[in-house]
């Protein structure tokens, strides 16, 4: 078996040789991380890989990334290592959007005033069926102002799949909401109704670990990703997206110490020293940590023999609505 060094070699030397862009999103693995050309969050991954002037983007990363690249520009052959699926994005396709919709009808809101919002991590047909009803795309990053826009409109807000990042927008700005299947979830009386998906990793964190931190290192920050529960970034001294926490630790004074509520990975090369991951367990992403060093050369020596694998295609008409939800978001 090789050596990273000796793969990381390699793909180096294919990527040159085939001009291939690599990407890689903040919760890869280290050595996967250290090979691409452009890293970043999910927002900043989506803007600048489908800028890349190759005709090849190899995506580190899950489905909707590497997808979402396809989308915004389809003359890219975009390759993934490994076609993995975000778990939460896999908790909604079109038909369970359509039954949220129905269901706000029924409860006696017309399907006019209802504007749908996606976060990022959803599939390709979930993002049209958006954008068909005026709708658009957010990430962690943009979601308040996103929502706050979709606010203005003043229709409902049907928000997928991530309950929680839904419900921590609309507590933040003071806005009533409540999650189709948990209780009582009456879209009369909600401003914001959230669709009952969350991230597994993220689900991870409870606020037993936010006051073990504090009584164990008094003065500690906590920071927190908003598809943390709502109780956790309640307590929490920040709370962002994976590029806003980046900044946020780093920004912060050396000895400052600092518990961060997000994936094992980025956290432990977020700062060499007082950060901790905010859990008793390490909060690995399953899907993120499918791809291998072994993989990223795999997919390169498959283009090398003309026979490139593991290729996103989107359907031409879902791909148009799709791209009109990406859109609407990057104009706001
Ligand atoms: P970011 O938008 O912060 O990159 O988050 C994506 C994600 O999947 C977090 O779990
Ligand atoms: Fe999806 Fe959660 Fe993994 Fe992010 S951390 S890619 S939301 S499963």
């Amino acid at each position: 078996m090789k050596d990273i060094k000796e793969l990381q070699r390699e793909i180096k030397e294919l990527k040159n040789e085939l001009s291939v862009t690599i990407v890689a999103h903040y919760y890869q693995k280290d050595e996967v991380f250290e090979t691409a050309d452009i890293t970043g969050d999910s927002l900043q991954l989506a803007q600048k890989a489908s800028q890349a002037d190759s005709e090849y983007v190899l995506f580190c990363g899950v489905g909707f990334m590497g997808q979402s690249v396809k989308i915004i520009s389809p003359e890219k052959r975009v390759v993934m290592p490994k076609i993995a699926c975000c778990a939460m994005a896999r908790m909604i396709d079109s038909e369970y959007f359509d039954q949220s919709v129905e269901y706000m009808v029924k409860k006696g809101i017309d399907k006019e005033d209802i504007l749908p919002i996606t976060y990022i991590n959803s599939n390709a047909e979930v993002k049209a069926k958006v954008a068909q009803m005026g709708g658009m795309v957010c990430t962690s990053s943009n979601a308040s102002k996103i929502i706050e826009k979709a606010l203005s409109s003043g229709k409902k807000i049907l928000f997928v799949p991530d309950k929680c990042l839904g419900q921590n927008i609309a507590i933040k700005m003071g806005v009533k909401s409540c999650v189709i299947g948990e209780g009582e979830c009456d879209p009369k009386e909600a401003d914001i109704i959230c669709y009952n998906g969350f991230c597994s990793v993220h689900q991870l964190f409870e606020v037993e670990d936010v006051e073990f931190f504090r009584k164990k290192y008094p003065g500690i920050k906590i920071a927190v990703h908003p598809e943390c529960k709502p109780e956790v970034c309640k307590l929490a001294d920040f709370v962002g997206s994976t590029s806003q926490l980046l900044n946020y630790v780093r920004s912060l004074p050396e000895d400052q110490k600092v518990a961060v509520g997000t994936e094992y990975n980025f956290v432990h090369r977020l700062r060499s020293k007082n950060t901790y991951v905010l859990s008793s367990t390490k909060p690995e992403c399953p899907t993120m940590n499918e791809t291998t060093l072994q993989d990223v050369a795999d997919v390169l020596y498959a283009i090398k023999k003309g026979d490139p694998i593991n290729e996103i295609f989107v359907d031409e008409e879902t791909r148009k609505w799709a791209k009109i939800a990406l859109e609407r978001m990057f104009e706001i």
